[in-house]
């Protein structure tokens, strides 16, 4: 089938990002834009329209208005998505041959910024959760040895970055962790790609943006964590510590000298619908719904693992004995088509449209996929062999563009990679380039290897 008829097809219940649901819950003024006469909305950056780096215009205007409604200094839209608005910060943040503390469920586009910036991604590692393979979230006290740690091993970082919530929406007390960093005067990047809602502070309960606790750059994902159309994203930035010439001279850099105007007009309305009352409304009836909806399946013993993000269901799938990758496969003959498919589990984005009906298709279906299986026994993941804090053997930029031999993993032991490793999605790397391999890390990555078949290949690229 071509491409065409694939993106007009429409038969499936729609379970993956972006989160405006083939179009459901796109804001009211894009729908409409959309309804005119095709192609009228592509715009260049005319005077009167501007750019996300113009100082006059409409999209600056925006830009200024987006900023105080949120309560912060300065925004950025962007339209290259979080990955490029998280290497535009890092860029902003870091010089060549200064070094980020980055946690090792770090994004892949914070290495590739440290590639091409020639930064050292100090990597550290995160607690982790062996009944379904996820790294989890660390609390201030875990943050404290690893800056210690860290200031041992390298005397000049520059800045640190968190990740939160995580793809599967595990959120941290994010508040703590920004005290902690800032208190070693370091600035703080959150890559909060699938946070963006949280500004909206819909109920006491639920996780709050760390923007409202002093972060100094936040970055989301509009079309992850809020109804944006693909490829949009904001930069927000606070405070003294990241010079805003900075910020806007690394985003040129990066950025299309032809930002899309219907993307940037989809920033600002997917923006608008999470701090305008009839927005928040709505997106409160939607958690309510996907409150509803999760509660259904755990009375109908359904194995949903508990996270702090009502939109995300993650289906706990190896506690029958399941791989999640293989019953995403099933789900999708099903009619149903998932996020994230992962060795453990199976996560579901609900978005920002309504699933009313989902509930009992969902049990069904599930049900169904345990008969065909047969219920096996659950397993355990073994906790990923990294060190508390550690930083390549070689530079990363160096080592990426070095001359390199492929060689059968088992084989590798003693050699330096020179490419990333990584399992997409969630697209955080196993191996980053200018990382050795030593026995324990080929014993893991050939261990992961059986869980992702289709994604890790049985050789790496090391310098020759
Ligand atoms: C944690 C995290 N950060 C950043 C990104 C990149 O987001 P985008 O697709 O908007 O570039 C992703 C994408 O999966 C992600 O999971």
């Amino acid at each position: 089938m071509g491409l065409l008829n694939l993106l007009s097809e429409d038969r499936s219940e729609n379970l993956f990002l972006p989160a405006h649901g083939r179009g459901n819950a796109l804001p009211k003024k894009i729908k409409n834009l959309l309804k005119l006469r095709p192609g009228i909305w592509d715009l260049p950056e005319l005077f009167e329209i501007g750019g996300p780096l113009i100082r006059e215009g409409a999209i600056a205007e925006s830009q200024r208005s987006s900023a105080i409604e949120v309560g912060v200094d300065r925004c950025w839209y962007g339209v290259n998505g979080a990955t490029g608005l998280l290497q535009s910060s890092l860029l902003a943040l870091a010089c060549p041959g200064q070094a980020v503390l980055m946690p090792r469920n770090i994004h892949k586009s914070c290495i590739q910024a440290c590639l091409f910036g020639g930064l050292i991604p100090l990597l550290f590692d995160v607690p982790y959760l062996t009944d379904r393979g996820h790294a989890s979230v660390f609390d201030r006290k875990w943050l404290h040895r690893v800056l210690k740690k860290a200031n041992e091993l390298e005397n000049d970082i520059a800045a640190v970055v968190l990740v939160n919530p995580t793809y599967q929406g595990y959120s941290a007390d994010i508040e703590s962790l920004i005290q902690e960093i800032h208190s070693h005067s370091l600035p703080v990047l959150v890559d909060e790609a699938h946070g963006a809602y949280l500004i909206s502070q819909i109920r006491p309960d639920l996780p709050k943006s760390a923007i409202y606790f002093g972060a100094d750059l936040v970055v989301h994902s509009l079309h992850k964590s809020a109804p944006g159309l693909v490829q949009s994203a904001v930069l927000w930035s606070q405070g003294e510590k990241v010079d805003p010439f900075k910020i806007q001279r690394s985003i040129e850099l990066l950025q299309t000298s032809s930002p899309s105007s219907l993307l940037i007009a989809s920033c600002e309305s997917s923006i608008n619908e999470l701090i305008e009352s009839k927005g928040i409304k709505k997106l409160s009836s939607r958690i309510e719904e996907a409150e509803l909806l999760k509660n259904f399946l755990i009375n109908k013993q359904v194995p949903i693992l508990k996270n702090s993000d009502p939109l995300r269901i993650i289906l706990h799938t190896s506690r029958f004995g399941l791989s999640g990758i293989e019953v995403d496969k099933s789900f999708i003959k099903k009619g149903i088509i998932g996020e994230l498919a992962e060795p453990g589990t199976l996560t579901f984005c609900l978005g920002f449209s309504s699933h009313k009906k989902l509930g009992k298709r969902f049990l069904r279906i599930w049900n169904e996929i345990l008969t065909s299986f047969g219920q096996q026994k659950s397993f355990l993941f073994k906790r990923p062999p990294f060190k508390m804090v550690s930083k390549p053997y070689k530079s990363c930029s160096y080592s990426w563009g070095s001359n390199f031999e492929k060689v059968n993993l088992q084989d590798a032991q003693g050699r330096i990679s020179v490419e990333m490793v990584c399992p997409y999605p969630p697209g955080i790397p196993l191996l980053i380039p200018g990382e050795i391999l030593d026995k324990a890390r080929i014993d893991w990555l050939i261990e992961q290897k059986g869980f992702w078949p289709e994604q890790i290949p049985d050789f790496v690229r090391v310098i020759s």
